[in-house]
């Protein structure tokens, strides 16, 4: 009987694209190497453009962060000013939520923290697509807004690795 190894197939190409990437490498170093001096002029001319590049560029990222740094912390999205406050708290290995029970088209500010270590926390509709995450930090709070579209059990999953039991850190709340 015959059985499909492809574990071999994949090592043979490795080998040869490897073997191909140094044999390309040696026979660049091996005809540059005569050939050093020609090279001064494109050089000294190379590095002048890398230094103008450089402060062409280190100008505009300098004046982009400080525009957009005067935004920060961002505000409440203003749709979600009078949005319902749950409190969430992580914890080796589990969530805990201040209300389990949530209604369609209802607005709501969770706010996510932790007992001990960080864990990150993801919001599954029944399709288990993720709606939105972030992180449960300890002595911290990250809120997370979410309006429900659809009716149904939604899962809380951690999406940080935090200990062994990790994987069980699943929760169920459910939207009507
Ligand atoms: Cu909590 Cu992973």
């Amino acid at each position: 009987m015959i059985t499909l190894n492809v574990q071999q197939p994949a090592w043979i190409i490795t080998l040869l694209v490897s073997s191909l990437v140094f044999i390309v490498f040696w026979f660049i170093l091996k005809n540059s190497k005569d050939r050093e001096e020609d090279y001064d002029g494109i050089k000294k001319k190379g590095f002048k453009i890398r230094n103008v590049y450089f402060v062409i560029l280190f100008s505009v990222l300098l004046g982009a962060t400080f525009y957009t740094i005067t935004d920060l912390p961002y505000d409440r999205p203003p749709e979600f000013v009078n949005a319902t406050e749950v409190e969430v708290e992580a914890l080796q290995f589990g969530w805990d939520f201040s209300q389990e029970e949530f209604e369609v088209g209802e607005k709501y500010a969770f706010h996510v923290t932790s007992q001990d270590v960080n864990h990150g926390i993801g919001f599954y509709d029944e399709d288990m697509m993720l709606l939105t995450q972030t992180q449960a930090m300890p002595d911290y709070t990250n809120t997370v807004y979410v309006e429900f579209e659809e009716p149904g059990t939604y899962q809380i999953l951690c999406l940080e690795y935090c200990g062994a039991a990790h994987h069980l850190m699943i929760h169920e709340i459910e939207v009507k």
